[in-house]
């Protein structure tokens, strides 16, 4: 790989993105952050990373002209989205505002620097339903949110670029995001959290009074929601991979990133209980609208084309990193 490769990370102070912008790193490449702190961590960018931040949104046009013009940039990794499903129900707008026209923005400002490989966060929620488990990249999307449909926006603007403009992209369908650094720099940090493993985590540490689990009568072998757990720095590794592969001409598309085993949120629960050695207070609630009983998806597309292989993807590590995270 040339040395002088440099990658704008978008969102590169937030949960994902910053560990995205440690596993480039480690593979030799030149990072420059863009977040607009909304929700991300300075912190971890300056002082951990030590990577250059910048301090602005993607849906600032001329911001984005500048960086382009002032730095020698040869792709873009885009984590930066708002991510609270609930919150895109309530108030759409602020999501396709966000996800949408700001990463159009972004892309128009990439075509004007003629810069052409782009590395997408999406997401399984642009499935919607699952009809098949596990979910291949082939199965219908049609999702039930404006989170997701979001997403799936940009999915179809990146065909389109494709077919207009030879602009090459992967987008990467996540599972669930869980887990930290393995040695522990860096971590699950969302305020508001509603992730289920932190939030389990919280109530381990005594932060909150008790976990709810919505629904313990599905139809499922404990009866509760089964997901699918990806570590998070499994996640960076196929960002760099899905990077390379672009870098070497490959042709655009999607892959899903899940680690392909299921796991019900009573034995999350039960895990975290082993490795915190902690009491975890249990409330079962009613189920939410739009939670299917299953979502599992398989990855072996990402394992065939890209040669990933997840490193962690037996949830007591995933727990124990994430506990490592938030018992510091
Ligand atoms: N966490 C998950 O399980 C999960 C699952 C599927 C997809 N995703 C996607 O992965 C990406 C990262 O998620 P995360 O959990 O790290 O979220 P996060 O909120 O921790 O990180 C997102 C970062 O983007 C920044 N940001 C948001 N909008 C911006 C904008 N317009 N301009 C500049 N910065 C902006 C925020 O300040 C934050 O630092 C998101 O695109 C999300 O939709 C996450």
């Amino acid at each position: 790989m040339n040395s002088k490769t440099k990658i704008l990370v978008t969102g590169g102070a937030g949960y994902i993105g910053c560990h995205g912008v440690l596993a480039l790193q480690n593979a030799g490449y030149e990072v420059l952050v863009l977040d607009n702190l909304v929700y991300g961590h300075r912190k971890i960018v300056e002082e951990v990373l030590k990577a250059e931040l910048i301090v602005g949104d993607t849906s600032d046009r001329h911001l984005l002209d500048q960086i382009f013009t002032v730095h020698n940039i040869n792709a873009v990794m885009h984590f930066a989205a708002y991510a609270y499903v609930g919150e895109s129900v309530t108030n759409p707008a602020k999501y396709y505002r966000n996800n949408v026209v700001g990463t159009l923005t972004l892309l128009e400002a990439m075509l004007e620097a003629n810069i052409k490989h782009f590395v997408f966060s999406s997401t399984c929620a642009t499935y919607g339903e699952p009809q098949q488990i596990p979910i291949p990249e082939s199965h219908p999307q049609s999702p039930i949110n404006p989170y997701g449909m979001s997403k799936l926006m940009v999915e179809q603007i990146l065909a389109d670029f494709n077919s207009a403009y030879d602009f090459k992209s992967v987008a990467f369908r996540y599972f669930n995001a869980a887990g930290a650094d393995p040695e522990g720099r860096m971590g699950e940090d969302h305020n508001p959290e509603t992730h289920l493993i932190p939030l389990i985590l919280e109530t381990a540490l005594g932060q909150r009074d008790h976990i709810s689990v919505f629904g313990s009568d599905y139809s499922t072998p404990d009866g509760t929601c089964i997901r699918d757990y990806i570590h998070v720095t499994d996640l960076a590794d196929a960002h760099v991979l899905g990077l390379e592969y672009l870098l070497k001409g490959g042709a655009s598309t999607a892959f899903n990133l899940g680690n392909g085993n299921g796991y019900s949120v009573k034995e999350v629960i039960e895990t975290a209980k082993k490795i915190t050695q902690k009491p975890i207070k249990v409330v079962i609630s009613d189920r939410r609208a739009g939670d299917p009983p299953m979502l599992v998806g398989s990855s072996d597309r990402a394992r065939e084309i890209l040669g990933w292989q997840p490193q962690y993807a037996d949830l007591s590590q995933i727990v124990q990193h994430a506990w490592n995270w938030s018992n510091k």
